[in-house]
């Protein structure tokens, strides 16, 4: 089999995608022509091209010609590029196959559309493979390889092995809406669009995900830098493909593409651009640690998960009885209501650690309710402040946070707060991918590690955290709202029950 540098490589379609995808194939050694719709955005297209690969100090050689049977010519792979619309993509293949070229592999690397209605326009859906780049090509190290129902066993093989010669990493799946990287985070942002519409700035979430989940952008810039009109039309393709409500675009954004708030690109939409730059916003809701502080005592039946954390000691006989006690909740807040409340009645200031929605209904009065999350450099805190529930910031809470040294946020009493919420619906929705066999659990997660730059993968994040506790999140989220998507599936449902066994 031909290795990359051997490749004679024709690379239609010269957005941003197929430039990429045009110099990480040259900068490997392959041969490769570019082509575009005619000579003139052949040419100009190409020209950009070159600048940008000089810009980057990796001038690359490549032929353009608008001619696409000489370009063709001894081709042993076609990469498509063009815009993503299925009709051009239908007729430029119908086009490729015309040429008669009986060993070429075309590649495509839509986003939304079925590998296999573009194997059949293809006429050979047997040598037609999803190659996946992200963007930008030249810097993204993941590629989804997307094996159409029909494509060769033989051709997916190649393809995997053409991505790992481009020194990129390939991920196998099948031909299902959005593969995986953007399927998995259709409820990451589901989920930060409603918390927006549910009360919660949308600084604040992204200040979350990036503090407390480690993204190194908030979901909402991301849209935002993405376009919500482009974001919009993937959701409905989503919700059209999969005929299930759980996919459905939250109305808020509609409401945004429809006054033309689309986004960074025209100054506005999830954030107003000229007001203030989504770096500031965040700056400006996250409050540094509160200075000074006694020491907090850590108790509870969750305590394991923040043993550790610097200002939080265990209670021992010589613990200060004025001494804060975090209480770490775990499942039933209904038992561990009962025991804070006796805890009260012992005389102990107590402030509550959890994300459960039961809380709402269950806190008793006067205590404070926040989720920390501590990572390797520093502490970050969720804090309820909701004058609608009637829970405050005690100042209980704000000696947790000055022994914790946690910087923090405030928001609404919701369940899951926000960055557990986010981390269980894109959990179920990958342990769902994996059900359905479109990839493997070491898959999604590399994709989401590389294609997303995720600290942690989606179902490693199950493993670690438990499959019962992302099982009983979510059963909260769906008896709190009532909505669909919150929906744990069913091999999510065996796991927590697997784990629970074994625990016991
Ligand atoms: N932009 C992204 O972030 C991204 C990421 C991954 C995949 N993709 C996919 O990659 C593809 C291209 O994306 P893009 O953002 O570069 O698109 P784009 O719309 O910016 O550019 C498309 C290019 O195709 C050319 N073109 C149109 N019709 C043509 C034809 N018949 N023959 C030859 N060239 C033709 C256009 O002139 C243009 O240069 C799409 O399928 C898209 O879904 C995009």
């Amino acid at each position: 089999m031909a290795t990359v540098d051997e490749l004679s490589v024709v690379v239609v379609g010269l957005g941003p995608m197929g430039r990429g995808i045009a110099r990480v194939f040259a900068q490997s050694g392959a041969r490769v022509t570019v082509v575009d719709a005619d000579e003139t955005r052949t040419r100009d297209n190409a020209e950009v091209l070159r600048r940008e690969a000089d810009r980057d100090d990796r001038p690359v050689p490549v032929t353009a010609t608008a001619d696409l049977a000489a370009a063709l010519d001894g081709a042993d792979l076609l990469v498509e590029a063009v815009v993503e619309d299925l009709a051009v993509k239908r007729d430029l293949l119908a086009r490729v196959a015309a040429t008669g070229s009986t060993g070429l592999v075309v590649a495509t690397n839509t986003s939304s559309l079925s590998v296999a209605e573009l194997g059949r326009a293809f006429g050979d859906p047997t040598r037609l493979v999803g190659l996946h780049f992200f963007n930008p090509a030249t810097r993204m190290r993941l590629v989804e390889v997307v094996a159409g129902p029909q494509t060769a066993p033989q051709v997916v093989d190649r393809a995997q092995r053409w991505v790992t010669g481009l020194g990129k990493t390939a991920v196998r799946c099948a031909d299902t809406p959005n593969f995986v990287v953007n399927r998995i985070c259709r409820p990451l942002y589901y989920e930060a669009q409603l918390l927006v519409t549910q009360g919660v700035p949308a600084p604040v979430v992204d200040a979350v995900a990036q503090a407390a989940l480690g993204h190194r952008m908030g979901p909402l810039e991301l849209l935002d830098f993405t376009g919500l009109h482009t974001h919009l039309a993937s959701s409905e393709t989503a919700l059209r493909e999969f005929g299930d409500p759980r996919y459905r675009p939250i109305p808020l954004t509609r409401a945004l593409v429809r006054a033309g708030l689309t986004g960074r690109g025209v100054g506005r939409g999830y954030y107003d651009y000229a007001a203030e730059p989504p770096a500031a916003a965040r700056h400006r809701v996250v409050r540094p640690a509160p200075a000074g502080s006694g020491p907090v005592v850590l108790t509870g039946p969750a305590a394991d998960r923040l043993h550790g954390v610097a200002g939080l000691i265990g209670d021992t006989a010589d613990t200060p009885a004025d001494a804060v006690l975090l209480y770490a909740a775990a499942g039933d807040p209904g038992r561990c209501a009962a025991e804070i409340t006796d805890l009260l009645a012992a005389g102990r200031t107590v402030v509550l650690d959890s994300s459960d929605a039961g809380w709402l209904d269950v806190a008793p009065p006067g205590v404070g309710w926040l989720r920390l999350h501590p990572t390797a450099e520093r502490v970050f805190a969720e804090v309820v402040h909701d004058d609608v529930a009637a829970i405050c910031e005690t100042t209980a809470v704000t000696a947790v946070l000055a022994a914790t040294g946690a910087s923090s946020v405030r928001l609404p009493a919701l369940p899951g707060l926000v960055a557990d919420r986010l981390m269980y619906t894109m959990a179920n929705e990958a342990v769902t991918v994996v059900e359905e066999g479109t990839a493997t659990a070491a898959a999604v997660d590399t994709a989401l590690r590389l294609g997303m730059n995720h600290p942690v993968g989606p179902t490693e994040y199950v493993d670690r955290v438990g499959a019962d506790r992302v099982l009983d999140g979510l059963v909260a989220l769906a008896r709190f709202t009532g909505d669909p998507r919150y929906r744990p599936c069913p091999l999510l449902r065996r796991q927590a029950a697997g784990t629970a066994r074994r625990r016991s």
